[in-house]
């Protein structure tokens, strides 16, 4: 059967996003413009002892989103692929930055195949300058109090000087 063209293309790009970092917003910033609808999706009871609960999780999300209209922040917990199809997804957006990441992303996609065949898992790359960043060294360095600028947004930053004094 042909495919129906003329659909707008909602993508569901999920993740911990504890917190948000640079390389999360310039994924979202490449994709924006490549879908109709971004959503970003935190992911709720993923990580039991995560640094920020989800609803400030979200509130950065949001506040560093803010500018793109077609990027909306949400909450899921649950089987991702459920989710994506309660939200008339076609496409699931993962980050992938180094070759690190492709075994943990390739058994995930796989495996959401295999439960939601018409959903598509779509790799991006981040910029260069990002492909070192993770939210788990970002909390490691701010917890020396190490945490070199320019790697998560201001808000973050900030949120994380509060957190972990
Ligand atoms: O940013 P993360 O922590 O790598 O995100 C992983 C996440 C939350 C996207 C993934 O673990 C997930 O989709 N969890 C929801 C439960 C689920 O659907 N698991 C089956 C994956 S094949």
């Amino acid at each position: 059967m042909a495919p129906e063209n003329s659909k707008s293309v909602t993508a569901i790009y999920p993740g911990s996003f504890d917190p948000v970092t640079n390389g999360h917003l310039d994924l979202i910033a490449r994709a924006a413009v490549i879908f109709d609808r971004l959503v970003v999706a935190v992911a709720r009871n993923y990580d039991k002892s995560p640094l920020f609960p989800v609803q400030e999780r979200v509130e950065m999300l949001e506040a560093v989103t803010f500018d793109w209209k077609n990027v909306e922040v949400d909450v899921f917990e649950g089987l991702l692929m459920d989710y994506a199809r309660a939200r008339g997804a076609r496409v699931i957006l993962r980050g992938i930055r180094a070759v690190s990441d492709y075994e943990y992303e390739l058994q995930m996609a796989m495996m959401n195949r295999k439960i939601e065949p018409q959903i598509e898992t779509v790799f991006m790359l981040p910029g260069e300058a990002y492909s070192y960043l993770s939210s788990r060294l970002v909390k490691e360095l701010a917890q020396f109090g190490a945490l070199p600028k320019g790697l998560v947004p201001a808000i973050v930053e900030e949120r994380l000087r509060t957190k972990v004094g």
